[in-house]
């Protein structure tokens, strides 16, 4: 027996993703990836330093009919053997969102499919489990998903009923951080990979930056979100005082500085959820975890917590459309109904 063959499409932010996933055939067994194609529009960003939404959805719309083409192809089926589409319906960006979920609903129509809409947020989760290389999920988990559209900590009792949001960013996501910091120091976008670069050689101590939202008040109330705002401020105020007096901006020690607030803070706080909910496993997500001190941190601090650290392989950390097909996969695998064609976009689609 062979289990559903799922195309997943996901369309939240920059990257156009689409992903052919074989949902199990029987309970234990692990759903399979088959393929995994992005098209990414970041370049058409970078002379803006961010993600600019209008230029995404278009990006979206170009790019979508040859990304399924791609992926049927290296996934070695055809478009008529898929059994059911996924797709991300938020949250993200409006328009973004938009284009994938019209070309979702237009491909089960006339496929004759069931589709089923997932959450963004959620399928970061379930990238997880298309990890071959790891043991199944277990759960209880802590999940941190970092990315440069969000930042949120989550408690995940089951990948497909039970997942709730601890905290988020108030502000900017951790990603945004890093491009806006970066930006501040003349460092091209996106700012993740640059301030990694140059923090290389920097002191992570040299500069004592705000860890916002991290006073004993906040970690009393068990409070979870973040904000980053006021470091990107406070960085800035301290290269203009620097410049003030006429001296050089030690870009090293300011971009490894930083780097430290902002792990500081989501390791910080994912380890005190683990802590507080009595939860050893702690699951990382998004695109800011390619951030090597990020891992490192994360890697060092649970350990000596006792907690178990998962992270998949950075190719499913990214927003991808395979996380999207395996979370469908697993509905499916459960006899969760599909979505009726009812749904749209919603930016703040809750978990
Ligand atoms: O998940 P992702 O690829 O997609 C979007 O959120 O669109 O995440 C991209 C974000 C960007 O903000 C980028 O600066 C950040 O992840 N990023 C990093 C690193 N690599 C990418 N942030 C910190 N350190 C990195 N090495
Ligand atoms: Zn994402």
């Amino acid at each position: 027996p062979r289990g559903p063959l799922v195309l997943g499409i996901e369309t939240s932010c920059d990257e156009t993703g689409i992903g052919i996933v074989r949902g199990r055939s029987r309970p234990g067994e692990r759903h399979v990836l088959l393929s995994n194609t992005i098209a990414s529009s970041m370049d058409e960003h970078a002379r803006y330093g961010g993600v600019v939404p209008e230029v995404a959805a278009r990006a979206h719309l170009e790019a979508l009919q040859p990304a399924i083409e791609r992926a049927v192809a290296e996934a070695g089926v055809t478009l008529a053997e898929v059994d059911a589409v996924a797709v991300t319906s938020g949250p993200g960006l409006a328009g973004a969102l938009m284009v994938g979920v019209g070309a979702a609903k237009a491909l089960a129509v006339s496929l004759d499919k069931p589709l089923y809409a997932v959450n963004h947020l959620v399928g970061h989760i379930a990238a997880d489990i298309l990890d071959a290389d790891a043991p199944p999920l277990e759960y209880p988990t802590v999940a941190l998903l970092v990315s440069g559209g969000h930042t949120s900590l989550l408690l995940v009792r089951d990948l497909t009923s039970d997942v709730e949001l601890l905290g988020e960013t108030v502000d900017d996501a951790a990603g945004e951080a890093f491009d806006k910091v970066a930006r501040i120091l003349g460092l091209p976008y996106p700012g993740g990979p640059e301030i990694d670069r140059a923090a290389v050689d920097g002191d992570p101590t040299a500069i004592r930056f705000p860890r916002g939202l991290s006073r004993a008040s906040d970690r009393a109330a068990h409070r979870y979100d973040f904000s980053f705002s006021g470091l990107k401020t406070a960085v800035a105020r301290w290269i203009e005082q620097r410049e003030a007096a006429g001296e050089p901006v030690p870009v090293a020690d300011v971009a490894a500085s930083f780097r430290e607030a902002v792990v500081d803070v989501l390791v910080g706080k994912a380890l005190d959820a683990c802590a507080q909910h009595g939860v050893p496993r702690l699951l990382l997500g998004g695109g800011v975890i390619a951030n090597r001190r990020l891992r490192d941190v994360a890697l060092a601090r649970a350990e000596a917590a006792g907690v178990t650290v998962r992270i998949p392989p950075l190719s499913l950390c990214t927003d991808n459309g395979a996380m999207i097909a395996a979370l469908a996969a697993e509905l499916i695998g459960e006899g969760r109904a599909p979505s009726t064609l009812e749904f749209g976009a919603d930016s703040t689609l809750p978990v």
